[in-house]
């Protein structure tokens, strides 16, 4: 089993270039299911959930070559005609469901199983199942495995979801896209990751408008294949940004951070500004600077996008744990969301959390201790803890932090942080 050893303390100092986004890169992986011939993506992160949808692409019969680069080539000519994937391909990662959305479009049937994830509390896909149903899928489960097929192919229609879920609507997508006649989807998810989704596919020849706003209108199209020698380039992680943000205000220093999407991080930033940090905006870099302990900061809620994301509130929470003064959290996306908190309380950090509430009160200092990641944002939450802490923290349960960070130890490393993995 690894673990990562940090001796915190040590400011950072340097440059960074932000890595690929995880949650774009994983429904452009499945996209790639839909068309025919090859398909090139560049700044693809390293991260272990591409290497588990690139597990479910091959096992559905594509070749996907590229290694561990950040430049892809999927080929979904030999695509299955019956694709089925694999439960424990399923569990790993929670975007598994919208292979979904993509087998269906492409060969009008797939079987698969509930998917995994981090444990964020219930996460269920009634939403997925009901618009896929009304698409025209006949979806049975049974036992858990969940069989579905579009005997007469799948056909547009209007959805309105009931909540803007990001991956029942990529699955909509996914499925319109090639579906006879129109989908409109009322009240979508924003996230900027539908947005580079929506961008790929129409690079591949699908008609779709409106991502980004209350409504989506897809034509569906006969077929999708990305044109000779075109490269889809993914988005920046605007989460992974956050994390090395809030890695400075945890441990103090400065960073410029190089190839990211400011504007994708809107709700983000003044709570950095609020800190007390300075912060500074460029057209695709940002740089802070933060000494001392940071100020708390008004009531932050998350929200879906644009507003405040569930994804960077275990950083921040971090972030905030040596402030002078008192932040509260509100987290209105996922039930169980804070289980970074026992961790970092046992590092020193004083917060209540009960409920949808945590209450962060500053102390002067954090001191390491040996924990156990609880998932991916909390993981990436006690790394930037410690980076601050006294003494030495471990972290057992690395696998959760590698689902999503691209070398976590090497980027820290690069700024001058004591960590290491072992
Ligand atoms: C995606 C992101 C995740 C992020 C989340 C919210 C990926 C791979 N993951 O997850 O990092 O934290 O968006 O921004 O992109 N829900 C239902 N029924 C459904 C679908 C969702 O009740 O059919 C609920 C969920 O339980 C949750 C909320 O809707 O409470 C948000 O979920 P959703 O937006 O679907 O998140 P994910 O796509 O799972």
């Amino acid at each position: 089993m690894q673990k990562l050893v940090i001796d915190g303390g040590k400011m950072l100092k340097g440059e960074l270039k932000t890595q690929g986004a995880k949650n774009a890169v994983l429904p452009v992986l499945a996209a790639a299911a839909l068309c025919d011939g090859k398909v090139r993506l560049s700044n693809c992160p390293s991260i272990s959930d591409r290497y588990g949808a690139i597990r479910i692409l091959t096992r559905l019969g594509a070749r996907v070559t590229g290694g561990a680069g950040s430049e892809l080539t999927v080929d979904c000519s030999g695509l299955a005609e019956f694709p089925e994937i694999d439960d424990n391909l399923m569990r790993t990662m929670r975007s598994s469901i919208i292979f979904m959305g993509a087998a269906l479009g492409r060969r009008g049937r797939c079987t698969l199983c509930y998917p995994g994830g981090c444990d964020l509390g219930p996460r269920p896909i009634d939403m997925h199942i009901s618009a896929l149903k009304k698409m025209g899928a006949v979806i049975n489960d049974e036992h858990g495995r969940i069989e579905c097929y579009a005997p007469d192919g799948l056909s547009g229609c209007k959805i309105s979801l009931s909540f803007p879920s990001v991956g029942a609507t990529e699955n909509i997508m996914l499925a319109a896209v090639t579906a006879k006649g129109e989908t409109v989807i009322s009240n979508p998810a924003r996230e900027p990751e539908i947005g580079c989704l929506a961008d790929f596919l129409r690079s591949c020849g699908a008609h779709i408008k409106g991502d980004g706003g209350g409504r989506i209108v897809i034509e569906g199209v006969e077929e999708l294949s990305q044109p000779e020698g075109e490269v889809f380039s993914i988005i920046p992680d605007r989460v992974a940004a956050a994390t090395y943000l809030s890695a400075v205000i945890c441990a103090g220093g400065e960073l410029m951070l190089t190839d990211c999407q400011p504007s994708h991080m809107e709700a983000v930033i003044p709570v950095f500004e609020a800190m007390g940090a300075y912060i500074r905006c460029f057209k695709s870099n940002i740089y802070i600077q933060s000494t001392g302990r940071p100020r708390s900061c008004d009531t932050i809620r998350t929200m879906v996008y644009p507003g405040f994301p569930t994804d960077a509130q275990a950083v921040i929470m971090s972030a905030l744990t040596c402030s002078v003064g008192t932040t509260v959290f509100v987290e209105n996306i996922f039930e169980s969301r804070y289980r970074h908190a026992a961790a970092l309380c046992r590092m020193g950090a004083d917060i209540r959390a009960e409920g949808k509430v945590a209450v962060v009160t500053g102390v002067p200092e954090l001191y390491g201790a040996s924990c156990e990641a609880p998932d991916l944002r909390g993981g990436a939450a006690i790394v930037c803890a410690a980076l601050g802490a006294q003494g030495r923290t471990e972290i057992l349960r690395t696998e959760y932090i590698d689902r999503g960070y691209e070398s976590i130890e090497k980027a820290l490393s690069s700024l001058g942080a004591d960590i290491y993995r072992v």
